[in-house]
């Protein structure tokens, strides 16, 4: 029996979460900062994963994410979700409005309903008696990719309908990034040495297509629904459907506007234009469309357009100018952006003379080459890109640009990261990584050297004291008294800590040299792989390939590190100055779950690579699915068909407590 008191206590923490997810996603308004908010969750998984029986459909627990997927389900969209046509100016607007009138044979100016257009990424999700049952992207309209877990991630989205009657409904919208959701993301990739994301669409996208959805669970996105794919019963106008939609839960976009005749819109036009900097999340026009349902469906559709509804673009802030050449600037964390230098260009109200080609994959796509005329655009604070080449009609074209193998400030090794297109130098005495490296290697979850800040760092590196992390151990008590801010306890204790880490692990020691891809996770892996650190050194390419968890790119990664030479002479030199980190593969250890196979499912306090790792340091295998081969499943609360089926087969089903206590 659940008591009373704990029933009410999950009711309302789940009330309460709803209602600060509703604040924040619809009304841009928040009450209780990230920690208060954090303390609620912590509290509901609490109980759910002590009650069990309080599991429910439409917890905001669910929002955590699921086991990774090999690929994504194809899911198919009847009636097919469109794309607009595009009005280009006033007059073009005008035109399409008297095509209208002449066809519906109307006497009024028709009513449109005009809706800032949201640049994300177009998405249906389908409910059933009022639950999410699945959701998709658009795709090529007809088909597109079933993105159900990581939709159900999106605390924007309501899980369940706020309706007393059972209401079936497909809903079409865009999912979106905030401007400052987007900004605060990118500082923080920013500051792990993480690449950042082009723009907000391309963060969208990149971000919800994620067969893994805990990382787009991790992801602060959006969600503005827009339309759906049959009209409810009852609902006869665009805008009634916006205030129908409100009353289920359904964020909206507040900005709609309804008009009557061209003048009306094309002055609605004009203020999304001149608010745009304003709103949370980034517009590119407006979407035009007749207000009736009736209206729409006379006037009917195109194969890939409504003929009731246009685009209508804001003037995009470009303009054209001759690329002079490409070079190529290392950033603090290493990495490589190729910039276009320009003959300067009067755009968006300032003189731009140079343009970020943000990176490899998208320099090819562009295939700007020096010499080209190319298209250049500068929104807002942003930086200015060059959006398109248009090649060179006065000559033969340049050659295309290669991209380093080299830094081009220091000569070292160049590695490209798993999962993304940066490329970052390795060398961790490059000038532009120095600091970054040092500040790196004294984290707490690399060698956690107290006192080897971001302000230390930066005054060894600028001074020239050290050229990498392994000066560190030759630092005298006599240099460090010179910095600034430093006295001699200070000197002295900074020496200490530094004595003690050498005393480190293996995990620890290979997560402080900033490997591109190698943070603790990683490390943890190779730590139960290796013995020490020289038989990870000496390991060949198939070796690292053949660990779970470390793809093609990172295993290269990994052994050209410990193969160039400039990264295995900082390595040997942190050998000398008496490291000897040791690994766990020790091949004896206690493996309480050895030969099983582990199915995790349902909620649980772990983070499902979490759970995966310590299940197999404990000797099992992890696998995404029931099935007759498989020993345990490791139930959460909101368990569904999984635990069904492993109860159907008569599996051993553990709960998480029970599961940690077996591998201890
Ligand atoms: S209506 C049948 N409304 O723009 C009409 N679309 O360029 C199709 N979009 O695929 C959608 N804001 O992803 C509609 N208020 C809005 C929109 C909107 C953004 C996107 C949508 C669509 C694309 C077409």
């Amino acid at each position: 029996m659940i008591p009373e008191n704990v029933r009410s206590e999950v009711d309302n923490l789940r009330e309460r979460i709803r209602h600060h997810n509703r604040l924040y996603y619809t009304e841009d308004r928040i009450e209780i900062s990230d920690g208060e908010y954090d303390a609620l969750m912590r509290r509901l998984i609490e109980l759910e994963s002590r009650w069990p029986g309080l599991a429910s459909e439409d917890s905001p627990t669910l929002r955590v994410g699921s086991q990774p997927l090999p690929r994504f389900p194809s899911i198919l969209w009847d009636p097919p979700m469109l794309s607009l046509d595009n009005v280009f100016s006033a007059e073009e607007f005008a035109e399409f409005d008297r095509r209208v009138r002449q066809e519906l044979n109307l006497e009024n100016d028709p009513v449109y309903s005009v809706e800032p257009k949201l640049d994300g990424l177009a998405v249906a999700i389908i409910y059933e008696n009022g639950v999410l049952q699945r959701a998709g992207t658009r795709g090529d309209g007809s088909a597109g990719e079933d993105v159900t877990p990581n939709v159900r991630t999106l605390r924007s989205i309501p899980l369940k309908l706020t309706s007393t009657s059972p209401v079936d409904l497909v809903v079409r919208g865009e999912v979106i990034f905030r401007k400052n959701d987007f900004e605060k993301m990118n500082r923080e990739r920013e500051s792990n040495g993480q690449d950042t994301f082009v723009n907000p669409r391309n963060a969208a996208s990149g971000s919800l297509r994620q067969l893994d959805s805990r990382i787009t669970s991790s992801r602060p996105l959006s969600f503005i629904a827009y339309g759906t794919a049959h009209w409810p019963a009852g609902i006869s106008s665009q805008s009634s459907l916006f205030n129908y939609l409100e009353g289920l839960g359904i964020p909206v976009n507040p900005h709609n506007i309804v008009c009557r005749g061209v003048d009306e819109v094309e002055s609605a036009y004009h203020t999304l234009e001149q608010k745009r900097d304003e709103f949370s999340w980034e517009i590119d026009g407006v979407v035009i469309k007749l207000n009736e349902a009736s209206l729409q469906a006379e006037m009917g559709t195109l194969s890939r357009f409504p003929r009731w509804a246009a685009a209508w673009k804001f003037r995009a802030e470009e303009a054209v100018t001759r690329l002079i050449d490409i070079e190529i600037q290392v950033g603090r964390t290493g990495k490589l952006t190729p910039v276009a230098k320009l003959e300067p260009v009067f755009v968006g109200g300032v003189t731009v003379s140079s343009a970020t080609l943000h990176n490899e994959d998208e320099l090819r796509r562009k295939d700007a080459r020096p010499g080209d005329m190319v298209i250049v655009r500068r929104a807002g604070d942003v930086i200015p890109e060059v959006v398109r080449s248009m090649g060179n009609s006065e000559g033969e074209r340049g050659k295309r640009f290669e991209f380093p193998r080299i830094c081009p400030v220091c000569g070292g090794p160049v590695a490209r990261e798993e999962d993304a297109s940066a490329h970052r130098c390795m060398n961790p005495s490059c000038p532009a990584r120095l600091r970054e490296s040092l500040f790196h290697w004294g984290a707490r979850d690399a060698l956690d050297i107290e006192g080897l800040g971001s302000k230390l760092a930066e005054q060894l590196a600028d001074r020239n004291m050290v050229k990498d992390v392994a000066d560190l151990y030759s630092l005298t008590r006599l240099q460090l008294v010179s910095l600034d801010r430093m006295g001699e306890k200070s000197a002295d204790n900074l020496l200490s800590e530094l004595q003690r880490s050498l005393r480190t692990n293996l995990q620890k020691f290979v997560a402080g040299l900033g490997i591109p891809g190698v943070g603790r996770a990683v490390s943890g892996l190779l730590s139960e792989r290796y013995a020490d650190l020289n038989e990870l050194m000496d390991a060949p390419v198939d070796e690292f390939l053949a660990i779970p968890g470390v793809g093609p790119v990172l295993a290269d990664n990994l052994y050209r590190f410990f193969h160039e030479k400039i990264t295995r002479d900082v390595v040997n030199r942190l050998l000398s100055a008496g490291f000897s980190p040791q690994g766990n593969s020790t091949g004896d250890g206690e493996k309480p779950l050895l030969g099983l196979t582990v199915v995790f499912t349902g909620g649980i306090s772990l983070s499902r690579s979490d759970a995966r790792i310590m299940a197999e340091k404990a000797g099992a295998k992890v696998t995404g699915s029931v099935s007759e081969k498989t020993d345990i499943v490791v139930a959460g609360p909101g368990a569904g068909e999984k635990l069904q089926k492993a109860r159907k087969l008569g599996l051993e089903i553990i709960s998480e407590d029970e599961f940690m206590r077996r591998i201890k």
